[in-house]
């Protein structure tokens, strides 16, 4: 097992917060090194425990270790400039949720209209969690959804909405210039720009 690089967390937070917020990111170098199916459940874990309206749950994901037989298929789904860093990230989780949900008392599946985002309700709890086991992960939407659905088998009434891509943080020096650039935590928009009392 490699050891994660020390990064100075440059973000400062306005207001006081527990440090996980600031102090998760989205890396791009990746050491490589494989992971077990229960760290990722670890990290799945946590995503269980979002809320989601009406407690319907739609979230649904299909875990792809880099030793996975599905790995390669899934890989040749990703835009070019993502696959320039996914190749040394230890696995794949994709993210889907169901826009049917049945009620409590009721056989009858209906359309939620909150279910993509409850879906990225529960990608964040799996992000924080990993972070706080050691893992990093980065979320992807640069991909083919149609040919990751066809990869992952996705069930009708599923979107694929993400994949995220979960590593060890590793040493940006083997990174491309462009990327090894932006290696680093980025900043936020502030608070004033985005809340408003009484209205928006
Ligand atoms: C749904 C989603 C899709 C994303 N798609 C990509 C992507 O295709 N390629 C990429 O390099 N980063 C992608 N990102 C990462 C974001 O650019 C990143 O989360 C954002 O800049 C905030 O940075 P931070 O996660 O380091 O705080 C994606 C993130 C999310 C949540």
């Amino acid at each position: 097992m490699s050891t994660t690089p020390p990064m100075p967390n440059s973000r400062q937070a306005d207001y006081p917060v527990n440090v996980q917020f600031t102090a998760r990111w989205s890396p791009r170098s990746y050491t490589g090194e494989p992971i077990d199916s229960e760290q990722v459940m670890c990290m799945l874990e946590a995503a269980r425990w979002a809320p989601s309206s009406n407690n319907a749950q739609p979230w649904r994901f299909a875990v792809v270790l880099r030793q996975d037989p599905e790995w390669n298929a899934l890989f040749a789904t990703l835009n070019a400039n993502n696959q320039v860093w996914v190749a040394k990230a230890s696995a794949l989780v994709a993210v889907a949720s169901s826009h049917l949900a049945t009620k409590a008392g009721s056989a009858e599946a209906v359309h939620n209209p909150m279910h993509a985002f409850d879906a990225g309700a529960a990608w964040a709890y799996m992000a924080m969690q990993a972070h706080l086991n050691g893992w990093d992960l980065h979320g992807i939407g640069g991909f083919n959804k149609d040919a990751g659905a066809q990869v992952l088998k996705l069930p009708t009434e599923h979107t694929l909405h993400m994949l995220a891509a979960v590593g060890k943080r590793g040493d940006p020096s083997a990174l491309p210039d462009a990327l090894r650039e932006r290696e680093s935590p980025n900043a936020r928009r502030s608070l004033r720009e985005l809340v408003g009392r009484g209205s928006f």
